[in-house]
């Protein structure tokens, strides 16, 4: 099998895999509630927080939907600034939220002053923001952000930190974010198919106020079995005998030089990609740590060399489709991107690179 250098589903290592085949237990067992319970102290760490962290056995989007309906009630402000918050957005247009947005071209961040300006110019119950823009490798600035939620205390931060956490430290506390939600195929290196989100006090007092919640993504419902360390409904869990192994491994190696590997890693892609004569795609100082996105300024033929290195054990990454189709549209350089991310190492990350520039020369 190839190995994944593609930015989610991520490599899984195979002590995971195992735990995927622990025996079934009852989902309403002591011995379930000793494994769910085991969770929480992990997952707290890796938010760095005192909230809750739910888990959903839905992919991420699942908990995109929960934020949207258990927190707004009408009005919404999205920051779009790459695929996945623009697709965030037409979730909440599909959740019939009166959806507002600050739109920027693909490639930038999220400023604090935008954020400040709309906040201040009208009335919203939740500002939704995706921190680590996987399509385009942009990561916005939180700290900045942060500053200006807390001029705006009545109003929700919501924040997808879907392919950053576990790989850039996000200190949910400090920085204040009411609802931070993530995949589990991304920088936690799991199998997909489970996603996690640290959610604030004030979100389950507003999602008392809110109609329409349905079930299965209710936050009240899940926290209502989250106190009594059982899900509402019947989990994947294989899919927590795996998290509960990941959380292990995570612990030995430490959050911080789980943190320091990321940014060493992307460290090396960017300048490697730039010694190659490549062009990063990020604005300048947004690249982010977990998924460098490069213009193929070279104009390589980056779908067949992908071929060609699947052949060889490794699964790469052409560029984002929808992306590249623009870029083709407006005549400039395509993007193919590197993920750095989960369990991944920098020696791995190396023999990839060493790999891939055979079809530069
Ligand atoms: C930033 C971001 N948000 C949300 C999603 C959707 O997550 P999922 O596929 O787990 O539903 C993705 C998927 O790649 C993503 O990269």
């Amino acid at each position: 099998m190839a190995k994944l250098f593609i930015p989610g589903p991520t490599e899984v290592r195979k002590d995971i895999l195992d735990a995927l085949s622990h025996p079934q237990i009852g989902h309403r067992t002591e011995e379930f509630r000793d494994l769910f319970a085991g969770l929480r102290p992990g997952l707290k760490k890796i938010f760095h927080t005192d909230n809750d962290v739910l888990i959903s056995t839905s992919s991420g989007s699942g908990f995109w939907e929960a934020a949207i309906r258990c927190l707004v009630e009408e009005k919404v402000l999205h920051a779009t600034n790459g695929s996945f918050s623009k697709k965030w957005a037409k979730v909440s247009e599909a959740c019939a939220k009166d959806v507002k947005k600050i739109e920027y071209a693909w490639g930038d961040a999220v400023k604090a002053e935008d954020v400040d300006k709309a906040l201040s110019e009208e009335k919203y119950e939740a500002f939704c923001m995706v921190h680590n823009e996987t399509s385009t490798g942009v990561a916005s600035d939180l700290e900045a952000i942060s500053k200006v939620m807390k001029k705006h205390p009545e109003v929700l931060w919501i924040v997808d930190a879907v392919s950053s956490l576990g790989g850039i430290k996000i200190e949910v506390d400090r920085l204040g974010i009411d609802f931070c939600l993530a995949s589990s195929q991304k920088a936690l290196a799991l199998p997909a198919g489970i996603a996690v989100a640290s959610v604030s006090k004030r979100c389950y007092e507003k999602a008392e106020k809110v109609k329409g919640k349905g079930y299965y993504f209710d936050i009240l419902e899940l926290k209502k079995a989250y106190d009594k360390d059982e899900t509402p409904y019947t989990p994947s869990i294989p899919h927590l005998y795996a998290l509960k192994k990941q959380l292990e491994r995570i612990e030995k190696e430490g959050l911080e030089q789980r943190y320091a590997r990321h940014s060493e890693m992307a460290d090396y892609v960017r300048s490697w990609a730039e010694s190659k004569g490549f062009e990063l795609f990020p604005e300048n100082g947004a690249e982010s740590d977990t998924v460098t996105c490069i213009k193929n300024t070279k104009g390589i033929d980056m779908k067949s060399i992908k071929k060609d290195m699947a052949k060889k054990g490794y699964s790469i990454d052409s560029g984002y489709g929808k992306l590249n189709e623009q870029l083709e549209k407006e005549g400039k350089p395509t993007t193919f991107r590197i993920a750095h991310m989960g369990d991944l190492t920098l020696k791995e990350v190396q023999e990839l690179t060493a790999e891939l520039e055979k079809y530069f020369r």
